[in-house]
């Protein structure tokens, strides 16, 4: 983790992370300047297109701003390269078409400028909509689309599978419990649609795989293992997994992942194989109440 500070110093980080809040501003401003035209155009009240030029002036420096912020809060790395340069130049396409909208205003070239409004608002959907996906996953939109639901989250069949299935006793233990925790609180941000740092954690294979700062998962060792110590770092704590608002993993889960690490992070084995100590065994099945620690449970 020290790796990344020295990619990102701390000033940089700090400028960066008000994109999010101020490219809210232009998004405000190029819409409410829309509506205006609209009103104007139709219900003729033109008296409202006097403050066309104060809503650009407001417009075209909080665009630059906001991708200047943006490119310092890139530079955290992280994210998913391809989306990151697509949001990256059409930001600056639209920064870029903003000033020219304003141009068009000042020389009075109604037309034009019309149409160079009308193209800045598409490009708009198309910035924030690669921005959304930056942060929250390119199905974040869809995700809960009636019709599409399950069937647009990468076509992984595990990522529809939820904690404790029941099955245990059959299937491995990295099938039943390990795979589907790590589905439900990393994969968002290290998987098929995303992989933060280069590193996805759905498959076994994926773990396995050293992203860019060495491996995660030492078998047998959970604290030498990335995947596990991050858990346990203070929620504020740079480097803390999952990020502070994500949602978080419960002790017992992280004391599952330590103890599968330990075993030796099998893949094929079952509980019972494996040993699965008395109390995480509840955690195969969600609604056992959990036990108590195993030396409180001698009779
Ligand atoms: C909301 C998004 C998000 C979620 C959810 C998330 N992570 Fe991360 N993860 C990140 C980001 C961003 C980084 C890069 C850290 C940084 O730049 O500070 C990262 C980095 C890491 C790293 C360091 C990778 C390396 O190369 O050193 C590990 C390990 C990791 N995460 C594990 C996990 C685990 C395990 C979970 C689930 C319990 C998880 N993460 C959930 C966003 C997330």
């Amino acid at each position: 983790m020290p790796q990344m500070s020295a990619l990102a110093p701390d000033l940089i980080q700090f400028i960066g992370r008000f994109h999010p809040l101020l490219v809210h501003l232009p998004i405000g401003f190029l819409v409410l300047l829309a509506s205006l035209e609209l009103l104007a155009c139709w219900q003729r009240m033109h008296a409202l297109t006097v403050v066309r030029g104060s809503v650009l002036m407001l417009t075209v420096p909080t665009t630059i701003l906001s991708a200047v912020c943006g490119c310092l809060l890139a530079r955290g790395g992280g994210y998913d390269t391809c989306l990151l340069e697509w949001h990256r130049w059409s930001g600056f396409g639209v920064a870029g078409a903003c000033l020219l909208v304003l141009i068009l205003h000042i020389l009075n070239w109604r037309a034009t400028y019309a149409v160079a409004l009308a193209l800045t608002l598409l490009s708009l959907v198309g910035v924030s909509h690669f921005g959304g996906s930056l942060t929250h996953g390119t199905n974040y939109l869809t995700r809960y689309l009636p019709s599409l639901g399950n069937h647009t989250e990468g076509g992984t069949p595990v990522m529809r599978t939820a904690v404790g299935t029941g099955s245990g006793d059959a299937a491995s233990v990295f099938a039943t419990l390990v795979q589907p925790l790590l589905v439900a609180k990393c994969v968002a941000c290290h998987g098929p649609l995303q992989a933060k740092c280069g590193l996805r954690v759905d498959t076994m294979a994926q773990i396995l795989r050293s992203p860019k700062y060495g491996p995660v998962l030492v078998p047998g060792n959970a604290a030498a293992s990335e995947l596990v110590t991050l858990l346990d770092y203070p929620l504020y704590q740079e480097g803390h997994m999952p990020p502070a608002g994500a949602p978080q993993m419960t002790a017992d889960e992280i004391e599952l992942l330590r103890w599968w690490v330990d075993a030796g992070a099998p893949d094929d084995k079952t509980a019972a194989e494996s040993k699965l100590p008395a109390n995480l065994q509840h955690l195969l099945n969600p609604h056992a109440t959990p036990l108590p620690a195993p030396p409180d449970r001698n009779p």
